[in-house]
């Protein structure tokens, strides 16, 4: 077929293998980086079809710019880098990656929580550095897991898988969801749907699973760190908006709440200032999704939906159906 592809970044071959034995040209962005705006402009012209990583902006000055665009492949559950509004406008499908990666983001969601509870990533710096006189009865004091309470902010598929992992510490789990209650995590664990106030005040570990929309923009700001236990920690694999940043550097300044594990942040890959400084926060590059058997299905998946939409027909993962 003489469909024209472009794939935005590298991704594991297997989705570019598919993509080649239908499609005449699959051309991918060389540079070991992302593109910037203007190249990105400037190849989206002529193109059926873009495989695009959630680091891209989509705007809809890009998608006016791409008049042969029929599908764009985001090759990340997330989708709030593209302008769904503008493509659905011109009949182009959106497409995402969900289910494959949910257990290795909600493996991370629990190695952020290990990580920041447990002080690994303290430990770690500690012992290189030559400090390590032997053994101290209260050296790295952390937070234990067993019976305590995990709320999970958006129950939907990461956020269930996270709260599953809880069995094994026999944890209460609280969560809250926009959409109907979790009937399968209220039977399994004997979860408690609350509003957030409640899941705030009442968790030692909290983990933000929810998509990020204007909605969820600083959904966790100053007045909702300030309801959080002096001894909670939060994680965060969502996105990095939903957390107010700058609140949240003020919350571990002053030991509000004891830490912070973030794989996200509100202006990827700037941190706000003053994060890095701190000790009682462990920060992930985004790193949610990151492991090869996930990558490596991330890019089948993404690869079958743009071979769907060139060959006229529904792909499995359409975020915006209103375009049929
Ligand atoms: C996604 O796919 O949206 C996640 O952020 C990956 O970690």
């Amino acid at each position: 077929m003489s469909f024209n592809v472009y794939v935005t970044r590298e991704i594991p071959e297997e989705g570019i293998s598919r993509l080649r034995t239908v499609c005449d040209t699959v051309e991918i962005n060389p540079h070991p980086r992302s593109l910037t705006y203007d190249e990105l402009l400037n190849e989206v012209k002529c193109r059926d079809a873009l495989l695009t990583m959630l680091s891209d902006t989509i705007d809809a000055n890009l998608i006016h710019e791409a008049k042969e665009l029929k599908i764009i492949a985001n090759y990340a559950v997330g989708y709030d880098n593209i302008d769904i509004e503008a493509a659905s406008s011109r009949g182009i499908v959106v497409t995402n990656t969900p289910g494959v990666l949910t257990d290795s983001t909600a493996d991370m969601a629990w190695a952020l929580l290990f990580s920041i509870a447990r002080r690994t990533v303290e430990g770690d710096t500690f012992t290189r550095n030559g400090k390590f006189r032997g053994w101290e009865p209260l050296l790295l004091l952390g937070g234990d897991f067993r019976e305590k309470t995990l709320g999970i902010i958006g129950a939907g598929r990461i956020g269930t898988a996270v709260a599953l992992r809880s069995r094994g510490w026999d944890m209460k789990v609280l969560y809250t969801t926009r959409s109907n209650r979790n009937s399968m995590l209220e039977e399994t664990l004997n979860a408690k749907r609350v509003d957030l106030q409640t899941l705030l005040r009442e968790s030692d570990f909290v983990s933000i699973n929810t998509r990020f929309s204007e909605e969820t923009r600083h959904l966790i700001g100053f007045r909702e760190l300030s309801k959080m236990k002096p001894t909670a920690y939060l994680v965060n694999t969502a996105r990095g908006a939903v957390i107010d940043e700058a609140a949240l550097v003020e919350a571990l300044l002053n030991k509000q709440i004891a830490g912070a594990g973030l794989d996200v942040y509100e202006e990827e890959p700037g941190l706000k200032p003053g994060l890095a400084e701190l000790s009682n926060v462990v920060l992930a590059p985004h790193l949610g999704s990151a492991t090869i058997e996930t990558r490596t299905k991330m890019s089948l998946m993404a690869a079958k939906n743009i071979i769907a939409v060139l060959n006229n027909r529904r792909p499995e993962n359409a975020v915006n159906p209103e375009v049929y």
